[in-house]
């Protein structure tokens, strides 16, 4: 019981080893195991990934042969699975995912005394927010490892300005195990547990390390943003500072329909209080209900004044559910007093105006048709303001809430029904409850650029960073210059920077923590991202051509992305054993790697006093970014 061989399996070897170069993350994984048995076992390797990150690569290693995996369109992988499966063989389907992971499990059988090690790499864009690059690693090896490490190295040609790392597992004894450095523009964490300090207690053999292990960090800023350019490729990073506040004009549409009874409403309210309490005096709001009937706290916006929020406050307690959900009276209401204020100009000019749309159902008063909604609301709102949509629970058709907010520049989430969903609603607010900039539009050359990312964006909020990147049409060009224009709380902002290839080039002097293509990668990261947003909402002639070409990408770059797989075939001589690697955006919860791992022959029988072959993990690992 003390030792590390569960089952007569011992992973021997797990490995966190990651590369952060301005912000784009590449995380490889490996887990080595060997079967201690006399009989075949099966081994398995699940890790749990953040859902904006791309597999790119995966092998499996067995007794020293290495079977690589390739990317193929998800079509044609997925009829090499089919073509096993007719065959009579048996096959398996693994499906999984938590709120902000996916999980991937891939488990291979194998025979007595061998060794198996498996390999992934997966690449993301980490996002700032909250004033913070984060990174999130979730560990759990399910047994003690002899040689355990999460091993994080960071390059930021801006500078280091703080850099943390914690485990919700860390015990005090643990504490000193993780070991933290930086200066200037490196920064690196290592944790590396011995087999004792893994142990829940001296003699025991359960593993401590059974959590969440965060990595945050931020660089420095002298400048409002960041130019680099290397082999082509550009990437613009922008996040001003010390800007003021613009005052905000926000709208709350909540659903009250009978489905939000009970906790749903009572941690509604809960999350309206706590937002009621961080809403500056400057800005404007109002609350509007939708059940069969829609209901306004006002006909107008109103301003936050201590005694308008006292009011607001016995508003939000007395807010109950009732009927159906007449989701696109409750819009429609919303920016029509969104639109009065604008037009009588009763709010400031220089204002952000916002809409948070809080629903768990569908609509099925009024218009219930999703797509005659969405083409009234594009219409009503006009691109003027983002609408942010929030899908509260199973309920939700949260494609049609998605396809709504990004066709009006904001985005949906969602509130995932739990003792923390008031947490979530108010996380939620948080994010665009300092809005700095309007209007932000980053010019670049035309000529000289192509395969530019979105450039333009409605809000820009304290926190966070806008990455723009793109393609030069001249692979020589080395210098590039760009104008920047926001619209801030008393003027406009407006500047231009230059940057040529060689200052990026001296500020990445460490070439060591460079993997050299890195902005071209981090283009094509952010270049899927948005083209898989944009497909979304699109339909007909733009879709196809949206699909194909993400479809290009992800096939050029290797990344498993929704419309491809990452295939891994043993050959025959090895119990004909394959796997499909998958990143799925069907159903709930969200979208999820799946696993379909089949083998194209039946398992080697097992021994008779374990029919039912046991499951041993390899450890889950995820991060997370924001
Ligand atoms: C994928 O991983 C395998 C095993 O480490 C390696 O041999 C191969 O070169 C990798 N492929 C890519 C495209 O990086
Ligand atoms: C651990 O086990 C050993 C051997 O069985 C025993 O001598 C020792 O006292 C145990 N230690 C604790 C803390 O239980």
């Amino acid at each position: 019981f003390l030792k590390n061989v569960v089952n007569g399996i011992e992973i021997y070897s797990m490995k966190i080893d990651s590369k952060v170069t301005s912000r784009f993350a590449r995380n490889v994984i490996t887990s080595r195991a060997v079967n201690r048995g006399n009989v075949h076992k099966e081994v398995f390797f699940d890790v749990e990934l953040p859902k904006t990150a791309f597999i790119t690569n995966f092998s499996m290693t067995i007794d020293g042969v290495t079977y690589p995996g390739y990317i193929k369109e998800k079509e044609a992988a997925k009829q090499e699975y089919e073509k096993a499966v007719s065959k009579g063989q048996t096959a398996g389907l693994v499906k999984a995912s938590g709120r902000k992971t996916e999980k991937f499990t891939v488990s291979v059988n194998i025979a007595a005394a061998s060794k198996v090690t498996f390999e992934l790499t997966y690449e993301e864009l980490l996002k700032r927010q909250f004033g913070k690059y984060e990174m999130f690693i979730k560990v759990k090896p399910k047994q003690l490892v002899k040689d355990f490490e999460i091993d994080i190295s960071i390059f930021e040609p801006q500078g280091i300005t703080e850099l943390e790392a914690e485990g919700t597992f860390i015990t005090n004894d643990l504490q000193n195990v993780i070991k933290k450095t930086f200066s200037d523009k490196k920064g690196h964490i290592s944790f590396k547990p011995t087999l004792d300090q893994q142990r829940t207690c001296a003699n025991c053999s359960q593993s401590l390390l059974d959590g969440d292990f965060t990595v945050k960090y931020d660089v420095k800023r002298t400048t409002p943003d960041n130019l680099q350019i290397v082999n082509g490729y550009f990437v613009h990073f922008f996040a001003p500072t010390n800007l003021p506040q613009l005052p905000k004009n926000i709208i709350f549409v909540i659903d009250i329909s009978g489905s939000m009874s009970g906790r749903e409403i009572e941690q509604t309210r809960e999350a309206l209080l706590k937002i009621l309490d961080d809403i500056r005096d400057d800005d404007f709001f109002n609350f509007i209900l939708f059940g069969s009937d829609v209901h306004t706290w006002k006909e107008k916006l109103i301003k936050a004044t201590p005694e308008n929020l006292d009011e607001a406050r016995k508003f939000v307690r007395g807010i109950d559910t009732e009927g159906m959900t007449n989701l696109y009276g409750g819009m429609m209401k919303g920016i029509e007093i969104l639109n009065a204020a604008h037009e009588e100009k009763f709010v400031p000019k220089r204002s952000a105006s916002i809409i948070i749309m809080l629903t768990d159902g569908q609509p099925n008063v009024g218009i219930s048709n999703t797509e005659d909604i969405r083409t009234h609301v594009k219409k009503a709102i006009e691109g003027k303001y983002p609408l942010y949509n929030l899908g509260f629970g199973y309920g939700v058709d949260y494609g049609f809430l998605e396809k709504m907010a990004l066709e009006n520049k904001g985005l949906a989430r969602r509130i995932y029904p739990d003792s923390d969903s008031a947490l979530q609603l108010q996380g939620f607010y948080d994010e665009v409850s300092n809005p700095m900039l309007m209007d932000v539009e980053l010019h670049y050359p035309e000529n000289e650029i192509s395969g530019l990312t979105k450039n333009s964006f409605k809000h820009f909020y304290d926190g966070s960073e806008i990455v723009v990147a793109g393609r030069f049409a001249d692979i020589n060009q080395n210098s590039l210059t760009v104008d920047v224009k926001g619209e801030g709380a008393n003027d406009v902002l407006s500047f231009t920077t230059q940057q040529d290839a060689e200052q990026t080039a001296k500020a990445f002097q460490e070439q060591e923590y460079i993997f050299g293509d890195y902005i071209e990668r981090l283009w094509a990261y952010l270049t899927i991202e948005q083209l898989l947003e944009k497909r979304t909402a699109a339909t007909g002639e733009e879709k196809e051509n949206l699909t194909a070409e993400v479809l290009d990408l992800s096939l050029k770059y290797k990344f498993v992305t929704p419309l491809t797989s990452m295939v891994v075939t043993k050959p025959e001589d090895y119990d004909n054993q394959a796997g499909i690697a998958d990143k799925t955006t069907e159903g709930f919860p969200i979208s999820s790697i799946t696993m379909y791992y089949f083998f194209l022959k039946p398992l080697p029988p097992a021994p008779s006093f374990a029919l039912v072959p046991p499951r041993f993990c390899l450890g889950s690992t995820y991060f997370k970014a924001f």
